[in-house]
């Protein structure tokens, strides 16, 4: 597949790119959502490599992109955002999503994505927003998760993950917002550590078996903790 076909673009003259029309732009756009998709979806390795170098390659001959789409880091020029939301995309996350490491933001939300979440995304120790929401992801929220120290925001409303929420929690001292709803087989106690968060503005609970008591000393962070929902819950 000629890319530049794809993108209107005749290369090397990418100069011409900012005159394009708005729809050519879009639908620009939109194959190098399908391209990054195939970079992270694509079977054999080689491939997914291949394919990540031209993700990257794309994302440095892109001039405007208003939607923040493939934000740039002008310094390092790699990639900060990934946007996938909505593109009914299935199949899992591979390990090469690791190599992303620029990465800032990275959503998901609303595909068909199923397997669990790999180890290797403790490599995205800038990630600050994890949207998953809307897939299937299955499997253990592991502990691994306490080396995302910048994690601020953390979706995974709506998903099929298992277990408990890991005491490592309380590491990521920047996390904001926590959802977990829908999560039908999330069970166990609210570990302690999440109120070494001071941070927390929402925890949604809710549809997951939680079971025990509210920690005791939630009393003290109730000013901070605007909002812990956690109705269907045995709490
Ligand atoms: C991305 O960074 C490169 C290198 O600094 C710069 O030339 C380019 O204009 C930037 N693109 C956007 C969309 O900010
Ligand atoms: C991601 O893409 C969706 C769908 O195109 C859009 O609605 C959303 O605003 C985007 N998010 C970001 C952070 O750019
Ligand atoms: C990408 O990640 C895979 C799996 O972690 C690794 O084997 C490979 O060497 C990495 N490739 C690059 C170009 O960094
Ligand atoms: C969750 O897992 C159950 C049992 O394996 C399955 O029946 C259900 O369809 C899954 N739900 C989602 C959203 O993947
Ligand atoms: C609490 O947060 C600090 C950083 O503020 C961190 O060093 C420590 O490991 C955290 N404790 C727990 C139990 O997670």
């Amino acid at each position: 597949m000629k890319l530049s076909h794809y993108l209107c673009i005749t290369p090397p003259s990418f100069d011409d790119y900012a005159l394009m029309e708005t729809t050519c732009f879009l639908t620009g756009l939109a194959i190098i959502f399908v391209y990054s998709a195939m970079a992270f979806l694509a079977i054999e390795e080689t491939n997914i490599i291949t394919d990540q170098s031209s993700l990257l390659a794309l994302k440095a001959h892109i001039t405007n992109d208003p939607n923040n789409f493939l934000a740039n880091d002008s310094q390092n020029n790699r990639i900060m955002v990934l946007n996938l939301t909505s593109m009914s995309l299935t199949g899992t996350i591979p390990p090469h999503i690791g190599n992303l490491s620029f990465l800032v933001q990275l959503h998901l939300r609303n595909n068909g994505f199923d397997g669990s979440l790999l180890v290797d995304i403790v490599h995205l120790h800038r990630l600050e927003i994890f949207h998953l929401r809307l897939n299937s992801f299955q499997g253990e929220i592991s502990s691994w998760l306490g080396s995302l120290p910048k994690l601020q925001s953390f979706y995974l409303f709506r998903n099929n993950f298992t277990g408990s929420i890991p005491r490592e929690i309380g590491k990521l001292t920047n996390l904001k917002t926590f959802n977990l709803y829908g999560n039908q087989q999330i069970s166990g106690t609210i570990p302690p550590t999440i109120f070494n968060i001071s941070s927390f503005d929402t925890i949604d609970l809710a549809l997951s078996r939680f079971s025990g008591n509210v920690p005791e000393d939630m009393c003290q962070y109730l000013s901070i903790l605007q909002r812990l929902i956690h109705h269907h819950n045995q709490l």
